[in-house]
């Protein structure tokens, strides 16, 4: 069976959580993404952990910084091997050219990807940061922006993926957390869409959380969701 669209989002603070939780995964079905939380705590040594039981991981890092520094950090990030970093788009062009030309000296390059607007930020939140416009047209002009500067794709949600879809076409990768399985609690997460539903929309990678991490067993969590991916 070929690997899934399903990324698992391992939120935990603790090492030992995150590797007990993905002891209960088959990394040929899924990979992990390991974030700000646990990384910052744990450090490589998670990744480590988790790449020795077989997973492909997703490093959620999102690095904002002058084009200097988020290269050496992506150069930091390419040597661990992981399979997909992200920065933010709003860096700009000369900070994104550089991290898609330092990946690009890999010899396993990682998947680069941008984060366009955070789904935190409402229009009013924008205006105040001085961005004129919908949180739309500034995901727009970012998703171009980021593909015109060889970065693999975007976070987005799964709504914003077919007007991505339309700009930056059907291969520009877009990852999309916010879903649910049909039936499970949306715990914080708004304007949520199912694992099917996200397919639909075009989405190459879905991101799930606590739908899995928090299932009595994670196991038959991914196997239920991966079930209705397949389905018609
Ligand atoms: O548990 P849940 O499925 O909500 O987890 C979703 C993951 O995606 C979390 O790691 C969360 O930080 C991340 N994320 C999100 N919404 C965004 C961007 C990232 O939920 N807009």
């Amino acid at each position: 069976m070929s690997i899934s669209p399903v990324i698992v989002a391992l939120d935990y603070p603790r090492l030992n959580d995150a590797v007990a939780l993905a002891r209960q995964l088959d990394p040929a079905v899924v990979r992990l993404k390991v974030g700000k939380e646990i990384f910052t705590r744990e450090g490589p040594a998670v990744v480590e952990a988790l790449q020795a039981l077989g997973f492909e991981l997703f490093l959620d890092l999102k690095f904002h910084d002058i084009p200097n520094t988020v290269a050496a950090a992506l150069r930091s990030a390419s040597a661990l091997g992981v399979w997909m970093v992200n920065v933010h788009a709003s860096g700009g062009r000369r900070m994104m050219e550089a991290a898609a030309n330092e990946l690009a000296k890999a010899s396993s390059r990682p998947l680069l990807t941008a984060v366009t607007v955070l789904t935190s930020m409402s229009d009013a939140d924008l205006a105040e940061i001085g961005v004129a416009g919908s949180a739309a047209d500034q995901v727009s002009r970012l998703a171009a922006l980021a593909k015109d500067c060889g970065v693999d794709g975007v976070v987005c949600s799964a709504q914003e993926a077919p007007m991505i879809t339309a700009i930056c076409g059907s291969e520009f990768l877009k990852v999309t957390p916010g879903i649910r399985p049909a039936g499970s609690d949306a715990g914080d997460q708004s304007r949520i869409v199912t694992p099917p539903e996200a397919l639909q929309l075009g989405v190459s990678h879905i991101v799930i959380g606590r739908p899995i991490t928090r299932a009595d067993s994670p196991t038959q969590a991914v196997a239920e969701i991966i079930q209705s991916l397949q389905s018609p």
